[in-house]
């Protein structure tokens, strides 16, 4: 057993401020660790009393002699320190703290936060909270909240960083019936937090999905990491609220501009293979699935119902979900068409028809199941009169049986007639509805999470050997010393092709004579442009000259491109003229990183050109760990992928080098931390290869 697990399988439990007095949170605890079944041993702490709750009472946790896993702190926030040290003393391995008043109301708690902290680390105890409910296992059995209620015996674990939440599922849960493995508060996180959490939970054999309410996450690459380490044994489910910091913070990039407010949570959550509920229906909904059915093969769905409009409700939902309606095999519609009557549509899905009894619907569903071209299946029924409501419950239950591998899901619509066969249905383990998009969605959610299964088990990062490393950091080194931050575009431009992103050779003139040899060797036409980082729009003042076809137009442009600009930006610090290679047009593309406090550098691509931020057409993936899979996925996400793969009869580009760049873009912002942000805009696509026009590259 890890000592991690132990604080969920305590062997004993003290409780720090324990009560006497009814109404207290210190009489809470003690009452909830009495009834819960705790097979261990219960410490009260409290130095005025000798009996707490029938139960021997110890002036300080020293005065208790024995060994103490998990110590619950129910004393005011300033009596929790010096209580702490005690803990520590006394080999206490956790502390559960529920005071609240640390760093939620200030400075002050904030310091008190960091003591606690600082005593739990030199003692090497960890801490759950401050400011929490507790915790409680149902297996183990243990209730160490102070919660009105123990929660059912269960297989999901709610791991959550608000207390009032806990409370507010917990009541819930009994009205529903729904069971718990873990129900986890963790307050303010001074020491274990939501990766801690996935950690022990996905370690339970009693835990088959992890739900988890987060506001935000403390240590991005920790959290990946843990839940997709998670992901490979049971479900992860995450309700995020509030908009992150990194959104909000306005960069100056156009791929800064592309990344929504949420874009990081998104993009992270997606890469740590956790699946996203948009509600706390959902959650459970979904929590309730994967604790009942199996995970899907595929998205092929098949529908069976007794009537036209919820299977055409059905239908939509799973098509605008993502999934397929499944394509009956000839042997099920051979089957259906024997035994249907002729007016019933034996085709996905497929309707019984207002007049079936229940022996349709039993021969539908089991034909429907048995076929390989079926990866889940979504029951329908309308409470006819003539229907046996009850006993179409029953053969839905036996055909999950009979099919363990497939999901099967219900909306028996309506109320008070199908209650019983509802109640008999979740009973048996067939989660039903009282309308069919709920329905799908939880086969959507089933379906999704095969997906990012499977691509975190594939998940090796794509990277390449052939990069120069040492020749970027010699470009950076001099970029520092010369007071910037921002690259010239013929430094950046290098920077491009030591990592083999193709970009259009540019290089840096200082005189009409280099630039004329620059042009000669790159090869005509050129492009010319201003090298100066106080001129912000060079078009604007004559710094840039397109379609030099001569060594006489490249002298020429020379002269007129430092002319103008010095006229009309008197101080600017002036470098050069860039000479550009003039690139035949392509589809234009961008490539881009933005830099998110949590979870790091976030790459980004989309359409390029002088629209993009009015487009808005990108994808975000997450630098670290970027995997070739992602990358194709990225790239065929947005509306881009439709012209790059031959819009109307033209020639597509070459994607796998589109895929190759955006990989190398990744790995230069991993190998380089220290570049804040990236922009490549446009990279012109073109059947062979392409080319990157405007390669941006800002360090921190
Ligand atoms: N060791 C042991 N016991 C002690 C010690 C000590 N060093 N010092 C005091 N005690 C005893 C007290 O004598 C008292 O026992 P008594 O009832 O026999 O007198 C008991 O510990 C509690 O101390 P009080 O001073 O009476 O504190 P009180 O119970 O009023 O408050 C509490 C303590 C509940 C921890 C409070 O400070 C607090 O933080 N309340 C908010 C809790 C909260 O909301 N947490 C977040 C939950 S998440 C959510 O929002 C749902």
């Amino acid at each position: 057993m890890s000592d991690l697990m132990s604080l969920m399988r305590p062997r004993s439990v003290a409780i720090i401020g324990a009560s006497n007095t009814p109404g207290k949170i210190g009489y809470a605890v003690v009452d909830n660790m009495k009834s819960s079944g705790f097979k261990g041993h219960i410490y009260p702490i409290n130095p005025k009393e000798d009996e707490i709750g029938g139960l021997k009472a110890y002036p300080s946790i020293t005065d208790v002699g024995k060994p103490i896993d998990v110590a619950v702190l129910c004393v005011p926030a300033k009596v929790s320190v010096p209580v702490a040290e005690e803990c520590g003393k006394a080999g206490v391995k956790h502390m559960i703290v529920i005071t609240a008043g640390f760093k939620e109301v200030g400075k002050e708690g904030r310091e008190l936060e960091q003591k606690l902290a600082e005593i739990a680390s030199k003692h090497g105890m960890t801490i759950v909270g401050p400011n929490c409910l507790g915790v409680m296992d149902t297996h183990t059995p243990f209730n160490a909240t102070f919660a009105k209620n123990m929660a059912l015996k269960g297989n999901i674990a709610f791991v959550s960083q608000s207390g009032a939440l806990c409370i507010a599922i917990l009541d819930w849960s009994l009205k529903e019936g729904l069971g718990f493995s873990q129900f986890v508060s963790f307050g303010n996180k001074a020491d274990l937090n939501e990766a801690d959490f996935v950690e022990i939970a996905s370690q339970d054999p009693n835990t088959k999905v992890v739900c988890l309410y987060l506001e935000d996450v403390v240590d991005g690459p920790r959290f990946i990491k843990a839940a997709r380490k998670a992901t490979k044994r049971v479900p992860v489910i995450v309700l995020k609220s509030g908009v992150s910091a990194a959104g909000a913070k306005a960069a100056s990039s156009h791929t800064g501009a592309l990344a929504g407010s949420d874009t990081a949570y998104e993009t992270a959550l997606r890469h740590a293979g956790v699946l996203r509920a948009s509600n706390m229906t959902e959650l459970f909904d979904l929590a309730n699935a994967f604790t009942t059915q199996p995970i899907p093969k595929g998205k092929r769905v098949a529908v069976i119902t007794n009537s036209g409009g919820p299977g055409i409700v059905a239908s939509d939902a799973i098509e605008l979900g993502g999934l397929q309606m499944a394509q009956f095999s000839d042997e099920t519609l051979k089957l259906l068409e024997e035994k249907m009557p002729s007016m019933a549509n034996i085709h996905n899905p497929i309707d019984v028809i207002g007049d079936a009894h229940y022996d349709r619907y039993e021969i539908a569903i089991n034909a429907a199941l048995a076929d390989p071209n079926v990866d889940a299946a979504a029951v329908l029924l309308s409470p006819t009169a003539v229907i046996e409501v009850d006993k179409v419950a029953e053969v839905v239950v036996a055909a999950k049986n009979k099919y363990p591998d497939k999901p099967v899901v219900a909306a028996f619509t309506g109320g008070a007639a199908v209650k019983d066969a509802v109640e008999y249905l979740k009973e048996h383990g067939v989660p039903s509805y009282a309308f069919p998009e709920p329905a799908v969605a939880t086969l959507r959610g089933l379906a999704r999470f095969a997906e990012l299964k499977k691509a975190v088990e594939h998940g090796e990062e794509w990277a390449f050997d052939d990069v120069n490393k040492e020749q970027v950091k010699e470009i950076f080194e001099k970029v520092r010393k010369d007071g910037r931050d921002l690259l010239l575009s013929p430094e950046a431009a290098e920077v491009a092709e030591h990592y083999k992103i193709p970009a259009a050779p540019s290089r840096l003139a200082t005189s009409e004579d280099e630039a004329e040899k620059q042009a000669s060797d790159m090869g005509f036409p050129v492009v010319m442009k201003i090298s100066s980082p106080d001129i912000m729009h060079k078009t604007d003042v004559g710094g840039v000259k397109v379609g030099l076809k001569s060594k006489e137009e490249v002298r020429a442009a020379f002269n007129s491109i430092m002319d103008n600009s010095k006229k009309a930006v008197p101080d600017a610090k002036i470098y050069g003229v860039e000479v550009q290679k003039m690139m035949p047009k392509g589809d234009e593309i961008i490539i881009g990183m933005v830099k998110d406090p949590t979870f790091g550098p976030m790459i980004a691509f989309g359409s390029g050109g002088i629209l993009v931020n009015l487009l808005k057409d990108a994808s975000f993936r997450l630098a670290s760990g970027l995997t070739k899979r992602e990358v194709d996925e990225m790239i065929a996400e947005t509306k881009a992928y439709t012209i790059l793969k031959g819009f109307r009869g033209a020639e597509p580009d070459d994607i796998p080098a589109i895929s190759e760049a955006v990989a190398r873009v990744a790995q230069l912002c991993r190998d380089f931390p220290e570049i804040q942000e990236l922009d490549i805009n446009p990279i012109f696509a073109y059947p062979k290869s392409l080319s990157a026009l405007d390669v941006k590259i800002k360090l921190a």
